[in-house]
């Protein structure tokens, strides 16, 4: 049968423009449609091994992201990914919140069996050397290759998982970082290669059951209320007179909390706030104690502990 990877456009600088010929930055992300980027990398055909679909899904800054787009993207997907001709997807997104897409794609798409791939640029469309056109073309690469399974994130020539993913540098060309576990695999002259030999498989999405109902149920709010040197109480003080479902933390170190901070969440966890603890530190993975006041996201960055505990809330509701 006949294949196709479908490429969905959101946005970001990948579809960004700038009025000044070649500027990297203070540019406008967002302007092309994705049928114009797909047009602007003529390998892309031969790349994709059968046709190329493309659909419209955002034009958003990614910083923008909102509930109601991820639904809409959720949405979007699932209908693709029940297609028996469609091979894989990708999408196309802006750098600053995709990590955050891609955690919640992991956490909701059935795609064990077909590869989402997620890939952005640093540069806009309108650069002296843009990245996006480099970037598309591996994606596909990656959408194809016959191991690829499951949500990946593809940015110059790297290929990370949905959990290790971290935008590390706000302008390099290569912003994107596994941590210490490293990236899943590369692409390199249009050929990829696995860090380990072979793919890796996806672990079963864990709220799969909720990605049908997303557009229908609230998503409760969730905070992030940092702990630092001279933290107090205040936020989450008010976050719980406000009325939010859940607080995450975002803990120094192994998982610590300044103690007027941890008061606080104390009294938060005593009223019915849902409290998480996730470490600030960009590498590594902390222990939870064995003897733990809190649930402990261990291996998640704030962010991606928020959209867990989101979609832990929502699966309890539902
Ligand atoms: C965005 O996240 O949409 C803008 C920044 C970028 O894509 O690099």
């Amino acid at each position: 049968m006949a294949t196709s990877i479908v490429v969905l456009g959101t946005g970001g600088t990948i579809a960004g423009t700038s009025g000044q010929a070649g500027a990297n930055v203070g540019y406008t992300a967002a302007q092309l449609s994705v049928e114009q980027l797909l047009a602007a990398v003529p390998p892309l055909a031969a790349a994709a091994r059968g046709s190329l679909v493309a659909e419209q899904v955002a034009q958003v800054d990614s910083k923008d992201m909102t509930h109601a787009l991820w639904q809409r993207l959720v949405a979007r997907c699932l209908a693709h990914l029940a297609k028996e001709d469609v091979a894989g997807l990708v999408i196309t997104h802006g750098t600053d919140t995709l990590e955050e897409t891609a955690w919640l794609l992991a956490n909701v798409l059935p795609a064990a069996g077909k590869p989402v791939v997620l890939t952005c640029a640093m540069r806009p469309a309108t650069a002296l050397a843009p990245d996006g056109p480099q970037n598309l073309l591996d994606a596909v690469t990656v959408a194809v290759h016959p191991e690829a399974r499951g949500v990946l994130v593809v940015a110059a020539g790297t290929i990370h998982g949905p959990r290790e993913v971290v935008k590390v540098h706000p302008l390099r060309l290569d912003a994107f970082a596994s941590g210490d576990g490293g990236p899943l695999g590369w692409v390199e002259g249009g050929q990829v290669r696995w860090a380990q030999a072979r793919a890796p498989q996806p672990p079963l999405a864990p709220h799969a059951a909720l990605a049908p109902r997303l557009g229908a149920l609230p998503w409760p709010r969730v905070a992030i209320v940092l702990s630092h040197a001279g933290a107090d109480g205040l936020l989450v003080d008010a976050l719980v007179a406000g009325g939010v479902a859940g607080i995450v933390a975002g803990a120094t170190g192994n998982g610590t909390l300044h103690e007027s901070l941890e008061a606080a969440l104390a009294r938060a966890q005593g009223a019915g706030v849902a409290v998480r603890v996730a470490s600030r530190c960009p590498e590594g993975r902390m222990l939870a104690p064995a003897q733990a006041q809190w649930v402990y996201l261990e291996g998640l960055s704030p962010v991606k502990a928020r959209i867990s505990l989101m979609l832990e809330l929502m699966a309890q509701g539902a």
